[in-house]
């Protein structure tokens, strides 16, 4: 039987996660289907209770789900947020979560600040690598806190790390009749690291010749992304860049509030999440847009195999976007609550195809 496991999180997190969960609820409640929810408790709240972040226990316990949904990690309470760094990016590493996948897909033309552009411009998904690069935390401080302190981080690039998101890029196009894979790196600069990066694409390019294969540096794509968005179909590049880039392409598509990804290892348990933070300035305000989150379970949805119920999510969030019936980031006048109120009226409302 699927099992799912929810992680709410910090701040806005707990607020976006609690209407998706709901929203899940519906959707299984439409198609008949019996999911269990294990709610887990893991965030600063937890880690200034009992010192514990993700214990090597839960972490394994994990392994045992279909699926893991989460809300947002971060803090002030924790001013170095090491919860947050323990237990999101020791799950994407620890369970080799190496496919970070977020779609810049726009739901409604009015929802984009580009002037002039719609719907038919804006639908693109950015892999980014999601267990290498700047993030593994390798390198040190020596000398701190005096005038010739030195702070290295390293930038861990990997054949077999690099190869497998590339060809995960590709295998997503070819798999959906996609034309266009583009890999952004900044090989210009980073000598070594991405020189890796170049050569592998390469060869990974030449086992799908129907695919076309392209290359931008990194400053040039954030530059073509906001000038002409339409040319892009599947980007992939590595971790930092992605996640720079994955906010911009969030506000192309209407804002942080809306934009869902997935940290995922084919096969094997994966997690979902919307790609904005905990917003602690917004958190207990009931202002947070919820549909980040909800698409994000929609992401989840397919993933593990619940078609149905992943269109009726995602309906029903269109469906919501388009009646105005949003937060105030959307510019509607609803709240956190009320959207999701709105999303599982419209589920319910559904039938499934
Ligand atoms: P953030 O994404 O939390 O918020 C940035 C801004 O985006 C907000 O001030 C708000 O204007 C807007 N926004 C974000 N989510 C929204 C939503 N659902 N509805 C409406 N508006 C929304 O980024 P931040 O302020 O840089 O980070 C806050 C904390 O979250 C930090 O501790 C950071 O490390 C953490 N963070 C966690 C994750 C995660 O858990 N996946 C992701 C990003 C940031
Ligand atoms: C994201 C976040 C995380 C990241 C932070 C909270 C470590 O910004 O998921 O995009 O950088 O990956
Ligand atoms: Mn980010």
């Amino acid at each position: 039987m699927t099992r799912i496991a929810i992680i709410p999180g910090d701040g806005i997190g707990v607020e976006v996660t609690r209407e998706a969960v709901e929203c899940l609820r519906a959707a299984w409640r439409v198609t008949g289907r019996d999911v269990p929810l294990d709610l887990l408790p893991y965030g600063a709240d937890h880690f200034l209770r009992t010192g514990e972040t993700l214990p090597d226990a839960a972490l394994d316990a994990l392994r045992g789900y279909d699926a893991i949904l989460l809300g947002a990690l971060g803090d002030p309470r924790v001013p170095d947020n090491r919860h947050a760094a323990d237990i999101l990016l020791g799950i994407r590493f620890k369970l080799d979560l190496y496919v970070s996948k977020r779609p810049g897909r726009l739901l409604a033309d009015h929802l984009t600040p580009l002037k002039g552009r719609t719907a038919r411009d804006i639908d693109f998904v950015i892999f980014r690598e999601n267990t290498e690069g700047l993030y593994v935390g390798m390198g040190g401080l020596f000398k701190k806190g005096t005038p010739d302190e030195i702070a290295l981080q390293e930038d861990v690039n990997t054949r077999k790390g690099v190869e497998r998101i590339l060809r995960h890029a590709f295998e997503y196009a070819q798999a959906r009749g996609g034309r266009r894979v583009l890999m952004s790196d900044k090989s210009n600069a980073l000598i070594h690291g991405h020189d890796l990066w170049q050569r592998t694409f390469r060869e990974v390019a030449h086992d799908y010749k129907a695919i076309e294969s392209s290359h931008m540096y990194v400053d040039a794509l954030a530059m073509q992304m906001v000038k002409d968005p339409s040319q892009f179909e599947v980007i992939v590049t590595c971790n930092m860049f992605g996640d720079i880039l994955s906010d911009l392409g969030a506000q192309l598509q209407g804002g942080l509030g809306l934009a869902a990804s997935g940290n995922i290892h084919p096969g094997r348990t994966s997690l979902f999440e919307p790609v904005h933070g905990s917003a602690p300035k917004y958190a207990g305000q009931n202002v947070a847009n919820p549909m980040g989150a909800v698409l994000s379970a929609a992401m989840m949805l397919d993933e593990i195999g619940h078609d149905e119920e992943a269109r009726l999510l995602e309906g029903a969030v269109v469906g919501s976007v388009l009646a105005g019936r949003t937060t105030r980031d959307l510019g509607g006048g609803l709240g956190t609550r009320e959207v999701g109120e709105d999303i599982r009226r419209r589920i319910m409302a559904a039938r499934p195809s």
